[in-house]
């Protein structure tokens, strides 16, 4: 039986439209660029479950809603996709939109863009502690400025997004970002993946949550 090894992230990038991706990147950079103005967006919060203590949980980047859902927040609706609907946000982001339709979902949930205009670092975090819980999550970006990292708490050794997308355990290990000094941003979209992408996936019975994890290394073991 495979199992997971951390750091590790699922590279999704053979699963997507890369070059459609990249060539979003002009309009996004520009739309988020209008929005800074503004600067009316919801403050990012890591959650509770921190790495080091002594590092902010609100680190300063910023949330573009594209979907909202109907009900008060809570963390674990972020996949009840039947709950969430796009947000006026999603219009002036239609090809990003457009785009996310492409993506191997049945259905989408909670979806996100996540930016920073001066590229603070984001504090390595757990989005949660329930090891049966996996979501199902694209983390995606246009452009590769955004130094994001997976972690493993035990040995410190970190892995780095090489590429475009990813799919990682947010659960027994911890992620976070770099400091890149100028704006820097990715999006994450959760939601049901579609029934194809879905039986590539070697769901573990126990430690759902490793998923991304266990896949990642038995590609690497092929
Ligand atoms: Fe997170």
């Amino acid at each position: 039986m495979i199992s997971a090894r951390y750091p590790s992230y699922m590279n999704i990038d053979p699963f997507i439209d890369v070059e459609r991706l990249k060539s979003l990147d002009g309009i996004i950079t520009e739309r988020l660029r209008q929005r800074l103005a503004s600067a009316g967006d919801r403050q990012f919060y890591t959650g509770p479950f921190l790495f080091d203590a002594n590092t902010p949980d609100l680190p300063g980047s910023r949330m573009i809603e594209l979907a909202r859902s109907r009900e008060p927040e809570n963390y674990y609706d972020l996949d009840r996709t039947e709950i969430w609907e796009p947000s006026a946000e999603a219009a002036e982001f239609a090809p990003l939109m457009d785009f996310i339709a492409t993506l191997p979902f049945a259905a989408t949930g909670r979806m996100l863009i996540m930016y920073d205009p001066i590229g603070r670092a984001v504090s390595a975090h757990k989005d949660h502690d329930s090891t049966d819980l996996c979501h199902e999550f694209i983390w995606f970006r246009s452009n590769l400025s955004k130094p994001f990292y997976m972690l493993n708490p035990e040995t410190g050794e970190r892995a780095y997004v090489a590429g475009h997308a990813a799919w990682f355990d947010t659960v027994n290990q911890f992620h976070g970002a770099d400091g890149s000094g100028g704006l820097s941003f990715s999006i994450r979209v959760d939601g049901v993946f579609s029934d194809e992408f879905r039986n590539k996936i070697p769901f573990p019975k126990e430690n759902r949550a490793a998923a991304p994890s266990v896949w990642a290394n038995s590609v690497m073991a092929v």
